[in-house]
């Protein structure tokens, strides 16, 4: 299959366009959990806010599977003419880099949060299995490389890529950022 769809006005599928803003809504709980939830020491049991951020975390990552699926199995829209071949190498290569992150972040975390010992749930529903065995030794670093990668990697990466969509829109005034809208705001 071309990586491209064929016809240069076609945009995101429906469902690609309710994934990509499902995700965004996704990581906007997430963010707002994992910076009011407790500082995780040693000795801290889950809390109510501790569970939800780790169960949202695995909402992303499910999400993310789905998404990854759909992509390799439908074709993108076709870059707009003129967009100089750079510009659609560099923002293919974020959005692999997003894409990377957000299944290597919520993975680092389980394997964290299995660490720690902790009972990790999809809301409570579902119980999931430890991917590693609680104080496995040389494994405590996994936090620290979490929330460091979520707070200096993924967020600047994600402003590199709104920066991008609205340079599309404002400056070079082509339909990049439309194409991911949803249709009634087009
Ligand atoms: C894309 C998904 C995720 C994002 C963006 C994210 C983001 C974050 C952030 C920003 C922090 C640091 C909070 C601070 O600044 O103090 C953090 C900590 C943590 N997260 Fe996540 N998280 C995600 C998924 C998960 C998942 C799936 C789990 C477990 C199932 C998890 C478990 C943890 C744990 C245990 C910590 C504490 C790490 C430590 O301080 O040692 N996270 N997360």
């Amino acid at each position: 299959m071309p990586p491209f769809e064929t016809k240069p006005e076609a945009g995101y599928t429906p469902v690609a366009k309710a994934l990509h803003w499902l995700v965004v809504a996704l990581l906007f709980c997430q963010y707002a959990l994992a910076w009011t939830m407790p500082h995780m020491g040693r000795d801290t049991k889950p809390d109510r806010m501790i569970n939800l951020h780790l169960s949202f975390g695995l909402l992303i990552l499910l999400v993310l599977a789905i998404r990854l699926a759909w992509r390799w199995t439908h074709r993108e829209p076709t870059p707009p003419a003129g967009l100089p071949a750079w510009m659609v190498r560099s923002s293919r290569a974020i959005h692999y880099l997003l894409y990377g992150l957000l299944v290597l972040l919520p993975l680092l975390g389980w394997i964290n949060a299995s660490f720690r010992g902790f009972d990790v749930s999809l809301f409570g529903l579902l119980r999931l299995p430890p991917l590693i065995a609680a104080r496995t030794p040389g494994f405590a670093w996994t936090g620290d490389v979490h929330s460091l990668l979520s707070n200096y990697l993924l967020l600047p990466l994600a402003g590199l890529h709104i920066t991008a969509a609205l340079y599309h829109r404002l400056v070079r005034k082509d339909r990049v950022l439309e194409r991911m809208l949803p249709a009634a705001w087009t």
